[in-house]
Parts: C-alpha cells; structure tokens; sequence
C-alpha cells in the first residue's frame, strides 16, 4: 500500500499552486539543489533572494535566471559567507533593513568531504563552521523578521547524519585529533539536523509561530563534491553520477522546495526522496534515527553554538 500522503509519485512541484507575493532566502543558490529550488519558485512568481558567497557566480546566475523567467523575474542576491560570522552578521543586517519579509528561509549552502583540516575565519573546522555555525547565526539574526512573516525555516540535512559518529564530538569540535573528510561531513550535517529540532521545541515553549521542516535532497548530481572534495571522492561520485543511484539536481532540489512551500507537513517528520537507500524516489517522510533528536546532545549543542558564534538566541 502506498503510504505516500501526495501519491505515488510522492510531493513534485506540481503541488505548488502560485508563490505570487511569497519571498524566499536560500544560502547557496548559484548552483546546485538551491539554485534548481530557485528556479521552481520563480516558474511560480516568487521572489527569490540568494545569499551566496560569490559575486561573479552570483551575477551569472541571476543572468541565467532572468533569461529564463524574464527580466521581470523577482531574483536578487546578497553576499554572504557562511565560514565568516562578520559576513554572515553583515549579510543578515542587510536583509534585514532591505527585505520586508521572509516566507521561508532556506539553509541549503554547504561544503562536503573537505580533504583536510581546514579552518573558517573564526577558527572553526570548514565544514561545522560553515554547514552549522553559519546557518546558526544567520537563523538568530533572522529570526524576528521570519516571526513577525509567520514564515519557516528549512534545515537542508543529509543522509550523511548517519553515516559519521552519530553523536556530537563535544570534546574536539574541531577534529584536531581525528579529522576524516566524510565523518566530518557528517557530524557537520547531523549538527543542523539536531539544531533545528531544538529549534522547533524552543519555539513552541516560548509560543512563537515559526515553522522549522527539516529535509535531505538524496544523491543528487551537484557540484558538491567537486566543488569542496579531494579527488577520489570527486571521481566516486563523477561515476555514481552516470547510474540511476543518482538523480538529477532539480529532483534534489523538491525537498527543500516542499518544506518551503507546503502546507500539509509535519515538523516533527524528516522529509526526502523515499527510494532505494533514500537517494532517490518520490519525495515523503524518511525514518529518522532517535539520536538525531536526543535532547540532551541538542541541548548542549545549542549553548556549544551559541558560545561559538557569540550569539544568544531569545529563545
Ligand atoms: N548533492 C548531494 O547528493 C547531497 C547529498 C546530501 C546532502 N546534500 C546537501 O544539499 C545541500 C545543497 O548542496 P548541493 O548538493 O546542491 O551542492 P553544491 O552544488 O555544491 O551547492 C552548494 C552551494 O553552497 C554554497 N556554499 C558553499 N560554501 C559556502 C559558504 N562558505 N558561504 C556561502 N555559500 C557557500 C556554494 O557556493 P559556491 O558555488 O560559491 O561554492 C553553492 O552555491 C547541502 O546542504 C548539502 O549538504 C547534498
């Protein structure tokens, strides 16, 4: 029996009616899953802000886009550097004094399976710094303006969550002793996996109307790997790209669509594509494992980030 609440075919944007008057915040939209959730939301006369890291990358994508949609097309980008807390502190003031609302914000941007130790401007291993701190923050500096557009927040995770330690390595968050290039990953998207949990339980405490929808795009040919991995992992994923194992970047980008736009979702679900391994397949609810919300480990994560970033929440 098909336990698919959208049908065999499980959530496509064909869900989606019309975004008209809707604005959306992706990090990471100049390619990849964000920049294919870019375009849906455009084809349904949303306006998209990308907050990206690079100018050049940002100003053809916004080319690319306008050609496609039109030069009417609501598509604007602010840049933001996820591994600096100055840029991402700087990115969200000018959000916040330039755009009047925020239906969903979007945490899509990440770097995967670096190669070797490295560190953000602010000390912190890349792929915590980036994929966790920064979208920690910039969720904080956000946060009332999202309160006050009744709008969401979506945690882009990862299949990765379990694949790594599966807990939170408090006693060496920089990996200074036992750096891996894939547990890191993992332990980086686990992380926000665990932050928007708690997230969601500290909203409902405090009576605050921000939905949280957590997600995973699959294996989805992107320029991850490319982009942030060493060469045999490149190559890896270069031949995994070519099978069916694989699916497109735009289906990878239906999740994070979904959780931005739809209205019949559970917060408390794990949503992605709900085939084979959950790589691919129609998109619905996935099993997530009990440690992704032990509330112990996200609760001193929580004052862990907090202390890290220098920003405390008010909630
Ligand atoms: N592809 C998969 O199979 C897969 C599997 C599991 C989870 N995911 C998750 O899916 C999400 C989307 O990734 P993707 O596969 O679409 O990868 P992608 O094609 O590499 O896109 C990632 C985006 O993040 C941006 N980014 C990286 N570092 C940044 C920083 N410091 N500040 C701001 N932006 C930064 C990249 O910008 P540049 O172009 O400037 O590098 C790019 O726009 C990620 O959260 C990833 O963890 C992907």
């Amino acid at each position: 029996m098909n336990t698919n609440k959208f049908g065999k075919k499980g959530w496509t944007p064909n869900n989606i009616d019309n975004l008209k008057g809707k604005t959306f915040l992706i990090t990471g939209a100049n390619t990849g899953a964000g920049f294919e959730a870019a375009k849906i939301l455009l084809s349904k006369d949303a306006e998209v802000v990308m907050l990206n890291r690079n100018e050049q990358k940002s100003q053809k994508a916004t080319e690319e886009l306008k050609e496609q949609f039109g030069t009417t097309a609501k598509i604007s980008f602010i840049i933001m550097d996820l591994a600096s807390l100055d840029s991402v502190r700087n990115a969200a003031k000018e959000v916040n004094e330039t755009i009047s609302k925020i239906d969903a914000l979007i945490c899509n941007a990440a770097i995967a399976q670096v190669p070797k130790l490295k560190f953000t401007t602010d000390g912190f291993e890349s792929q915590l710094g980036v994929n966790h701190y920064g979208h920690f923050l910039l969720c904080g500096l956000l946060y009332e303006k999202i309160e006050q557009s009744k709008g969401r927040i979506v945690v882009v995770g990862s299949e990765g969550y379990k694949m790594g330690i599966k807990t939170i390595q408090f006693d060496d968050m920089n990996w200074n002793s036992n750096y891996h290039p894939m547990n890191t990953y993992c332990h980086s998207k686990l992380a926000q996996i665990m932050f928007a949990y708690e997230l969601q339980d500290r909203i409902k405490t405090a009576n605050k109307n921000v939905k949280i929808y957590v997600c995973h795009p699959g294996a989805s040919a992107t320029s991850l790997i490319k982009n942030s991995g060493g060469l045999r992992d490149r190559i890896i994923f270069g031949l995994l790209s070519m099978t069916p194992l694989v699916q497109s970047a735009e289906k990878g980008a239906y999740p994070e669509v979904m959780c931005a736009t739809e209205e019949k979702l559970n917060q408390k679900a794990y949503y992605g594509p709900t085939g084979k391994m959950n790589w691919t397949g129609p998109v619905g609810v996935c099993k997530l494992e009990p440690y992704a919300k032990d509330k112990s480990v996200a609760t001193k994560l929580w004052t862990v980030s907090e202390k890290a970033t220098n920003y405390k929440w008010n909630l």
